[in-house]
């Protein structure tokens, strides 16, 4: 028998590269590769990118230039570009530096393996194309291994929305929804080797209209509602939402549906009307603020998370006082800012930029504001009994580490539980990033 090759994979950006990436190691496995934790005993590197922001492209040069010692030890070695940046500019990242001999793009993962064989018989393999027919044939076939006991399920992929500042609908491409029946298979299967948590992943997952059993186009909350009767599944989350896309059957099933967390990613982005109305987002602050409201309606408890871009084309100081006030006027339980960062391509791009300088001093103001939340909506949750899925054990000997349905994590001291049990905990203490626990005995 030949010894295995090794396969050491590097992922970058969002939760969609990361399942991705086991996609893409599965693919390979079919090949003879199994996963190695470093590039330096490789048989085959692949970057995983992510163009959404910063100098992706340039990120990809340098770091690949940190694989030429290697390559030139061991000739055999093979290194492929994956993900947004290769299917933005992998032709280019082909002719510019030699060392790469394989380019793969988002839609292109179940070719891997001829693309593998190409490579390996020393010509250069490039798969960039959008195929039209089934854009999620990348996805399919899974090993039967036991897994942890939460997962990633991809049910969209593509956007369609056209934000004046991203990418996505250009990399990913339009939005395509996975019919039902191979999201509920892939959801038993996933089950029966331990998950207890699914997240529903997708660009614009809450635009989710997949065909049904019943040839009819499901919305996302039929979907969640199908999952719901998955016996041994416990919880169900699903990422990255658009408020437009917040549908009564969606906001109902936040309220009725035991197995949908109490937790919901909805990014607005900025506070301004003027600058979300240059950035094609389609809604206004208020109209995202009596959508947040409605929400809370049916489950009151939902914990909010977004997103916010600072320094966006023409931001002032005013426009970027609405974005503090939104912040405020939601109390999110986890945001995350970014800088804008200057996509080519993309309309914004075009436009006049706010002064590096000042776009960091805001990014700084915005995220002290977003910590200091953060930590009071956490701290909120002392002195209160909570569901925690266990994950794995903790650093201390006994302590187990788990999620709430806010998805804090939570320590638990003397621990009897195991992985994938769900318990009951008291939580006594509220830390930098996490919650402290102790299981309740009745
Ligand atoms: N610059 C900065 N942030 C961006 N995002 C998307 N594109 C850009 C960009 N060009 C952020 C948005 C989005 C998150 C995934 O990344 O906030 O919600
Ligand atoms: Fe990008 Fe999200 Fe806007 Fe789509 S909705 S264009 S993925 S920011």
């Amino acid at each position: 028998m030949t010894a295995p090759k090794k396969l050491f994979i590097k992922t970058y950006g969002c939760q969609m590269n990361v399942y991705d990436s086991e996609r893409m190691a599965e693919a390979l496995g079919g090949q003879g590769y199994v996963e190695t934790a470093t590039p330096d005993d490789a048989d085959m590197i692949l970057l995983n990118t992510c163009h959404i922001r910063e100098k992706a492209a340039e990120k990809v040069y340098s770091e690949l230039g940190r694989f030429r010692g290697l390559k030139a030890e061991r000739p055999d070695l093979k290194i492929g570009v994956a993900g947004c940046v290769a299917q933005a500019e992998g032709a280019e990242i082909m002719r510019r530096q030699p060392l790469v001999d394989l380019v793969v793009g988002p839609q292109s993962y179940h070719r891997l393996p001829e693309l593998e064989a190409k490579a390996r018989s020393g010509e250069k393999a490039l798969d960039t194309d959008f195929p039209e027919e089934d854009k999620f044939e990348h996805l399919k076939s899974r090993p039967k291994s036991k897994r942890g006991p939460t997962a990633f399920l991809t049910v969209q992929e593509g956007c369609d929305k056209f934000c004046a500042f991203c990418v996505v609908p250009y990399t990913r491409g339009a939005e395509v929804s996975r019919p039902v029946g191979r999201i509920l298979d892939e959801a038993r299967e996933l089950v029966e080797r331990g998950v207890r948590e699914i997240t529903l992943l997708g660009q614009n997952v809450n635009g989710y209209h997949g065909t049904g059993p019943d040839g009819a186009d499901w919305s996302l909350a039929r979907l969640i509602w199908a999952l719901d009767g998955i016996d041994g599944l416990e919880r169900i989350r699903f990422t990255t939402s658009h408020p437009n896309d917040m549908s009564d059957d969606l906001i109902e099933a936040h309220g009725t549906c035991a197995k949908l967390m109490p937790y919901l990613h909805l990014p607005v982005q900025s506070g301004s009307d003027r600058i979300l109305k240059r950035m094609n987002r389609k809604h206004t602050a208020e109209g995202y603020l009596r959508l947040i409201e409605r929400i809370r309606g049916a489950r009151p408890d939902i914990l909010m998370s977004g997103d916010f871009i600072v320094g966006f084309p023409e931001e002032t100081e005013e426009d970027f006082q609405a974005t503090l006030d939104i912040v405020e006027a939601v109390n999110y339980g986890y945001a995350y800012s970014f800088k804008y960062s200057t996509r080519p391509g993309t309309p914004a791009a075009e436009r006049s930029q706010v002064d590096p300088d000042v776009a960091s001093e805001r990014l700084q103001r915005l995220q002290a504001l977003i910590t200091r939340q953060q930590r009071a909506v956490q701290d909120t949750m002392v002195g209160r009994e909570l569901d925690v899925l266990i994950e794995k054990p903790g650093r201390k000997p006994g302590q187990m580490v788990g999620k709430t349905g806010y998805l804090h994590a939570v320590h638990i001291a003397d621990c009897t539980a195991a992985q994938g049990e769900t318990v009951r905990a008291r939580i006594t203490e509220s830390g930098t990033n996490s919650l402290f626990g102790e299981l309740c005995r009745d």
